[in-house]
């Protein structure tokens, strides 16, 4: 009895022991905690490392070229409006007025001052978020002996590589010696040369010294640079030094884009079924929608038609290449264009409204063909109104930086250049409601649902700075008749939508995009003509 108490008691304990001995062996991997509330490596100590100016220039006078300086970056912005300076039938059409208005207006007065912090707050912490290393100022200075990469330089996460370019160009000394300094990664060499010291090696900071300067030269190009703190896109200032000289340089770190490649079948004509998907956003006009499919049957018979709907009592749209999504009632105009795009797989999404009908001179084909042969995300095609007034509503846009305030935000008709190769295109910032895009750009911007009712150029604001535009005036859908004749009646889908899409300029609809252009494009006014 006691020696079997004896066994369990053992048996007990050596199965602690071993439990143990497994427990301590087990691969543990440490993970270390970083605060990622700071955009790691934004060094504020390097934006004060601007050299002095040479301080005898500081006295020799200076003429101001009016001409240039008025081009600079003023000290904040501001919108100005221009009236038309004579006042004749059609000036606004040959001398367009500009017109300014300020943003603010769409809030009372009480709620603004609250409305300004919230706005700074958010602004502040999109700039944590966005902002990279990388974009810092950075001086090389004058006569350095000191040789590295200004740009080009990128590492994956967690990854090593060498620094290409590092030398030393010195004159005669004992003894050479560079200091390099990481501040997301460590340093260390592939390889040893002889008569070079390499101090902390594996570190963040290393020292590399040697009386030849041919070999210190060869041991530079040996060093290594792995990065350690793990971040998706960020940079990592890294700062050279030698006797009396100091510079600094970045290396990239970052993911590489993934790609997002689509197979658009055998080579040959464009085949605008496996390329394309047209989509469109409905609302009480069915009649209207059936035009739009059937002109685009007579041309497109398979190309993939996604529409959204927000009628309050949906109506069945059927057919063959037929996506017909629907939403709750009155969810608006860029909800619906936001779903309709979301479903796009094809390589292209074609934008249409449902008034537009397909015609000959509707050729997809040309639109493909400006996108497949250019590096433009989106291009505009012309509208053809029943009156047989073509429009290609060309709008350059630009923001101009402006303090606490925000930003200016200027509209002018018009675009930027020709496109070479593709007579009739040009490059410009915003266009019509007919438009090819690459689906993936399209979706990236995406459309604020907040914008209910009238809406267009918003999007193109949203999407300044990461989409490429042209705009074609040879291929023409056509508008559906907008002008009513008086002895027309109106029919009661009609009036409905002119009450939902319509509203008068002075409604909520107007407050809702002013104050979107306030806070969330964190603008103070804008002009346009
Ligand atoms: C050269 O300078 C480095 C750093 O200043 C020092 O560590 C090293 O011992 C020196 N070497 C000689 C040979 O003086
Ligand atoms: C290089 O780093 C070492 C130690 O970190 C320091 O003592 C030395 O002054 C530095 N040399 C230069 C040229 O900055
Ligand atoms: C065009 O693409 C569609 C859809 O991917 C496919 O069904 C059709 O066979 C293709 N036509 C040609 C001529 O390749």
């Amino acid at each position: 009895m006691r020696s079997l108490r004896k066994t369990v008691l053992l048996a007990f304990l050596v199965s602690v022991v071993l439990v143990l001995a497994l427990l301590h062996s087990w691969p543990t991997r440490s993970y270390a905690t970083v605060d990622v509330s700071q955009r790691p490596g934004s060094d504020k100590r390097l934006e004060d490392r601007l050299p002095d100016a040479d301080p005898r220039s500081g006295d020799i006078p200076y003429r101001v070229r009016e001409g240039v300086a008025s081009l600079l970056a003023r000290n904040g912005c501001v919108c100005e409006g221009k009236s038309a300076a004579v006042n004749l039938p059609f000036s606004q059409l040959l001398f367009p007025r500009v017109s300014a208005s300020a943003l603010h207006t769409a809030f009372q007065a009480s709620e603004l001052e609250a409305l300004r912090e919230r706005r700074a707050k958010e602004y502040h912490s999109f700039q944590t978020r966005t902002q990279s290393p990388a974009d810092a100022l950075l001086i090389a200075e004058a006569n350095s002996p000191l040789q590295y990469p200004t740009q080009g330089v990128a590492v994956r996460p967690l990854r090593t590589i060498l620094i290409p370019g590092l030398a030393l160009h010195d004159i005669h000394k004992e003894n050479y010696s560079l200091n390099i300094t990481a501040t997301l990664g460590t340093l260390n060499v592939a390889a040893e040369v002889e008569g070079v010291k390499v101090k902390g090696d594996g570190e963040m900071h290393m020292t590399l010294s040697s009386s030849l300067l041919p070999s210190l030269n060869r041991q530079l190009q040996f060093v290594s640079y792995t990065n350690t703190l793990f971040h998706p896109s960020t940079a990592d200032t890294l700062q050279l030094q030698t006797e009396g000289h100091q510079a600094a340089f970045i290396i990239k770190i970052g993911h590489g884009a993934t790609p997002k490649l689509y197979n658009t079948g055998p080579k040959g004509e464009y085949n605008i079924s496996a390329l394309v998907t047209i989509a469109t956003k409905t609302f009480l006009r069915y009649d209207k929608l059936q035009d739009l499919i059937d002109s685009v049957r007579k041309y497109y018979p398979t190309v993939t038609i996604a529409i959204a709907d927000d009628s309050e009592h949906p109506q069945t749209v059927s057919g063959p290449y037929i996506e017909h999504y629907i939403m709750p009632f009155g969810k608006g105009w860029f909800a619906g264009r936001n779903l309709a795009v979301s479903q796009v797989t094809t390589k292209y999404v074609l934008w249409v409204d449902d008034d537009f009908i397909f015609s000959s001179s509707t050729k997809l084909e040309k639109l493909v063909d400006v996108l497949e042969r250019t590096t433009l995300d989106l291009v505009g095609g012309a509208v053809r109104e029943a009156t047989g007034y073509t429009s290609t509503y060309r709008q350059t846009i630009s923001i101009e930086p402006g303090q606490e305030e925000g930003d200016c935000l200027h509209m002018r008709r018009g675009f930027h250049h020709a496109v070479a190769g593709f007579p009739g295109c040009v490059v410009t910032d915003g266009v019509i409601n007919f438009f090819l895009a690459r689906t993936e750009k399209v979706q990236q911007v995406g459309f604020d649902p907040r914008l209910a009712r009238v809406a267009h150029l918003e999007f193109f604001i949203d999407g300044l700075g990461s989409l490429h535009v042209g705009s074609c005036d040879d291929v023409i859908v056509n508008h559906a008749t907008k002008i009513r004749l008086p002895w027309v009646g109106q029919s009661e889908s009609d009036k409905m939508y002119a009450k939902f899409r319509y509203p008068p300029a002075s409604s909520d609809a107007a407050h809702t995009k002013n104050g979107l252009l306030f806070f969330k494009s964190r603008l103070q006014c804008m002009t346009h003509n």
